[in-house]
């Protein structure tokens, strides 16, 4: 009896400890997923019980003023986007995502991290909107800087970025906004280094974009895996990303990997060679865009209507499927699973889904929580 009484006070001092440990400001386990505005998802529909951070996708960067603005269109929607996902899962944890891939003025934030009064309208201006909208963070997706000084300005702006929400928080007696960015999934991109030392410092974490090494729009005389995990020959892959991030200093606990809920659509030059890396004459009709991408729900559509014959990798971990000239490599709930899996076997703080608009009926935002668990941090 005495010692039952012992184990359990034990037991609960030790969840107690953990509780201690994990609850104040720290992020324990990121189920991250970006929502934009256009996707054709409305607010209402997300299901945010399958999240713990949600990205609201994006804002911009006024080249004229160096503030941070959103769209006319958009307002209405990112005033919403906070209290809305937190009607299905009052704990989720939203950011506002700044610039993107297809950001208008791609140059404006090499303009913009160039001189101190610059960077200090972007800062203010940023965490401004952030806490008039009822944002609990911030997310740069910079696509790409693009010289070595942008890279340098970088760094110089997330130094002072970090200070600036520091303060804010110490004025306002509340938590200071979280600091977050979509990155390259290595160090280095189009040859220049990221400051590795200032993102290791500055940022909350870093969302690793493993996705798009190949597509029919770049690389179109072969079919391709374009977000596999493992590449023994090439070391092009997720989890040579995450090796390379975390040998450049990045705190793998700080690391997030990035798994598409789209895939690429190649057209085959002979209908009869449809292997991996078979010969291909750039994008397929199937994909409804130049890039030559298709969301994982139009995949599951074509794969039913058209019985394309699928098949897993498992050793790069990763789904194609073809039917007559036309070729997909996609992930699907096997793969995700497995790097699912695989982040948090290697430590990492979770992963995160571009986008989720993409998925149908939550299958694979739905495996992926579900493969993470509900927390992981009593085993660490
Ligand atoms: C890739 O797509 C973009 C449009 O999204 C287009 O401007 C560009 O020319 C394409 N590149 C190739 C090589 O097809
Ligand atoms: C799987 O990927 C490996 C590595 O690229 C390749 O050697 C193998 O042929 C692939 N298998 C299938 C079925 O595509």
């Amino acid at each position: 009896m005495a010692n039952s009484i012992k184990l359990s006070s034990i037991i609960f001092s030790f969840f107690f400890l953990q509780q201690l440990l994990f609850s104040n400001g720290q992020n324990n386990d990121i189920k991250g997923g970006y929502w934009l505005r256009d996707s054709g998802l409305p607010l209402n529909n997300i299901d945010s019980t399958l999240f713990t951070h949600l990205f609201c996708a994006f804002a911009d960067l006024n080249s004229q003023s160096n503030q941070l603005i959103i769209k006319p269109e958009d307002q209405d929607s990112f005033r919403q986007f906070t209290s809305t996902v937190q009607q299905k899962n009052p704990s989720a944890k939203t950011l506002l995502s700044i610039g993107g891939g297809d950001a208008p003025n791609k140059r404006a934030y090499g303009v913009m991290a160039r001189t101190p009064n610059s960077r200090k309208s972007f800062i203010d201006s940023s965490i401004r909107l952030a806490r008039q909208l009822g944002f609990h963070g911030l997310d740069l997706d910079w696509e790409y800087p693009e010289s070595a000084t942008d890279m340098t300005n970088f760094g110089i702006l997330l130094n002072e970025w970090r200070t600036a929400i520091n303060t804010e928080a110490r004025n306002s007696g509340r938590a200071p906004l979280l600091l977050t960015a979509a990155v390259f999934y290595s160090p280095r991109v189009n040859n220049l280094d990221y400051p590795v030392p200032s993102v290791a410092r500055n940022f909350d974490w870093i969302n690793l974009m493993a996705y798009d090494f190949y597509a029919p729009n770049w690389s179109a005389s072969q079919t391709n895996s374009h977000a596999q995990l493992f590449d023994p020959v090439n070391h092009v892959s997720g989890s040579d990303g995450i090796t390379t991030w975390i040998q450049a200093g990045v705190p793998t606990q700080k690391l997030v990997l990035g798994i598409p809920f789209y895939g690429y659509a190649w057209q085959l030059v002979n209908a009869n060679i449809h292997g991996l890396r078979a010969p291909a004459s750039g994008k397929s009709s199937v994909s409804p865009n130049n890039e030559g991408s298709i969301t994982y729900s139009q995949i599951q559509n074509y794969i039913v209507q058209s019985r394309a014959t699928t098949v897993y990798n498992a050793t790069i971990v990763g789904y194609y499927c073809y039917s007559g000239n036309t070729w997909i490599w996609y992930d699907d709930t096997q793969s995700v699973r497995n790097k699912v899996t695989y982040a948090k076997g290697r430590g990492l703080l979770g992963y995160f889904a571009w986008h989720i608009a993409q998925d149908q009926n939550w299958v694979l935002s739905r495996t992926a929580s579900q493969t993470w668990g509900a927390s992981s941090q009593a085993m660490k």
